[in-house]
């Protein structure tokens, strides 16, 4: 039980003896810490409550009341009573070395384990196979592994999906523009009847140069747009040489973006994606069509999904058009009766760009209607965009599309470059040195993402972003850096960490601060924002910074047994402070 927990047990007690409604007995955080660290702000509701039943008492007294029944309470300190009737909660230092143990000795320091552990399929990622990612493919990986790990480290099964894009039109270009560079290939013989190579017959650099090739040819001229689509069409109608070119495209993709994804500290569990579930489809949609569910419109065949409270233009979703092709709609709910079928998920959250909300909406209609999940078992996290200065989203200096590792590239020479100005590392090598730029790239592009609400769109500002003062991942890094040297130097001098006692008002700071980190995982996992961890990681970082100035630990001439609590403490921060990192997926170096 938290600090917060106590309180509260506190003020239901007093709220029970009193005879006032215990539902709104309830402390919170103070919104005012330089008053005090907690609050109740009760007595104005309870007075309203009276006032229904005819009775009428001041808020002022009510909060009198209240504060005479926790008088003398063993976890409070002292109590005051502000404005018109707002309670300021101070509590014990009993109460606080209590919740200190607690979070020294708790391996997680603090995070709730779910009571009913859920099976969650995160969704995120997305990239599409030959097409370059763009920042939406960034945020959504960046956000969803945090969401992931959220998830995770509450204790529920957790399954992360990257859910490429490999069955639209990109194939069928990709295919095509092979076919023009070297049509000898086995592949496009449909005479061909013997095994098709096992060495993929292009590269990561071949697919990159090959599908804008053929895309930007597409645009200009219909009729090599229509040898793209009709060679789409065949692959998704399973002719067995584009079948077997798309298998080589994917996993040549695949391995590209395990290094990309990885270099982000991004890790899926699945690799599937919209061609994996093709064999899904023509079951699904007799099924569909049997249960009366889809519908024929002009040819195409589609679900409606419209309400009769819809406020918004709701279109149907499109199982299959008019020429055959089966859709995104189509893909993504096969996806869904593969996901059912293989783990049967309590609930999915499709971490993708806000602009795609319609489309989820659609097909979570869809999967309603057909009976395979209820509403609440779906969910779209959906994320603002990534701008660059001119307000749009952001690309890079040449004006291309954002290429992962040109990010990261770029991150690394702005950290490299920071660390030049601080003059740290002149003494390590250039391995360690490049090891910590990126780690510090990570951090930076990574912590200026998810301390955002995930709808806002922010902008790309490396320089801001690099910085190792102010709310940015490289200070957070830097922090957790120190706490590790000091760490060492204690141990040099033979110090142990021991029973703890806060007694300097910054140390039972640094106390609640620890305190409330179950609550910001919790908070961050519930409203599907990790910028609430984030937050949490921040005020810790700067919580341990104040203490520390006032708390020294290496310094001759304290006692053994103060040192050895305020090294408990460090030792505690540093332990939460990596664990909220790696909940975010931010690594930290040993040293810098
Ligand atoms: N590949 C898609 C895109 O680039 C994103 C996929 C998102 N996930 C999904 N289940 N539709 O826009």
């Amino acid at each position: 039980m938290t600090v917060l927990d106590h309180l509260n047990m506190a003020v239901t007690t007093a709220f029970e003896a009193l005879g006032y409604p215990q539902g709104f007995a309830n402390v919170v955080v103070s919104a005012r810490p330089d008053l005090a660290p907690f609050q109740c702000n009760a007595a104005m509701p309870v007075a309203g409550y009276f006032k229904k039943q005819g009775e009428t008492k001041s808020p002022r007294d009510i909060a009198a009341a209240i504060t005479g029944q926790l008088e003398g309470h063993a976890d409070i300190a002292q109590l005051e009573i502000a404005g018109p009737g707002f309670i300021n909660i101070h509590p014990s230092d009993g109460l606080i070395t209590r919740a200190a143990i607690a979070l020294v000795g708790d391996e997680t320091t603090g995070i709730v384990k779910a009571e009913k552990p859920l099976t969650v399929m995160v969704d995120y990622g997305g990239a599409n196979v030959a097409k370059p990612m763009h920042v939406g493919h960034l945020r959504s990986a960046v956000l969803g592994e945090a969401i992931k790990r959220l998830f995770r480290v509450q204790g529920h099964q957790v399954i992360g999906d990257v859910h490429m894009g490999d069955w639209g039109l990109q194939m069928g270009h990709l295919v095509s523009e092979l076919e023009d560079e070297q049509p000898e290939l086995p592949y496009f013989d449909p005479e061909f009847s013997g095994d098709y190579p096992a060495q993929s017959p292009v590269t990561m650099d071949d697919l990159a140069r090959l599908y804008p090739l053929a895309s930007n040819k597409a645009k200009s001229d219909p009729d090599r747009l229509e040898r793209s689509r009709r060679a789409t069409a065949e692959l998704q109608a399973g002719r067995r040489g584009y079948r077997a070119l798309l298998d080589h495209f994917i996993a040549v993709s695949v391995e590209a973006l395990k290094i990309g994804y990885g270099s982000l500290n991004v890790e899926f569990d699945l690799w599937k994606g919209e061609a994996a579930v093709d064999p899904l489809i023509p079951s699904m949609i007799d099924g569909l069509v049997k249960a009366g569910i889809a519908e024929d419109s002009d040819g195409a065949l589609i679900i409606n999904v419209a309400q009769d409270d819809d406020k918004k233009d709701m279109p149907p979703v499109i199982l299959r058009a008019s020429s055959g092709a089966v859709l995104y709609h189509t893909t993504d709910l096969a996806t869904l009766v593969d996901r059912k079928a293989e783990y049967n998920p309590d609930l999915i959250l499709y971490v993708v760009d806000q602009r795609q909300a319609l489309h989820f909406q659609q097909v979570f209609r869809a999967a309603v209607k057909a009976g395979w999940f209820r509403a609440e078992a779906m969910e779209h996290i959906g994320f603002g965009t990534m701008n660059g200065t001119d307000g749009k989203p952001f690309k890079t200096r040449e004006g291309g599309v954002l290429r992962l590792d040109d990010l990261i590239a770029m991150a690394k020479d702005a950290a490299l470059q920071r660390l030049k100005d601080v003059g740290i590392g002149d003494d390590f090598d250039a391995n360690e040195m490049a090891d910590i730029a990126h780690k510090i790239a990570v951090a930076a592009l990574k912590f200026a993402d998810l301390q955002n609400q995930p709808l806002t769109n922010y902008v790309f500002d490396l320089d801001r972003f690099t910085s190792f003062e102010g709310k940015t991942g490289p200070y957070l890094l830097y922090a957790a850096v120190r706490i590790k040297s000091i760490l060492r130097k204690a141990e040099a001098a033979g110090l142990e960490s021991g029973a703890i006692r806060p007694e300097h008002s910054t140390e039972k700071a640094l106390v609640l601060a620890l305190d409330s980190f179950g609550r910001a995982v919790d908070g961050a996992a519930q409203k599907r924002s990790p910028h609430i961890l984030c937050e949490h990681i921040f005020s810790l970082a700067q919580s341990f910074s104040r203490f520390y100035t006032e708390c020294p630990i290496l310094q001759d001439g304290i006692e053994a047994d103060v040192k050895a609590s305020r090294l408990s403490l460090a030792q505690t921060t540093l332990r939460q402070i990596e664990m909220g990192l790696d909940i975010l997926a931010i690594e930290i170096p040993d040293r810098m």
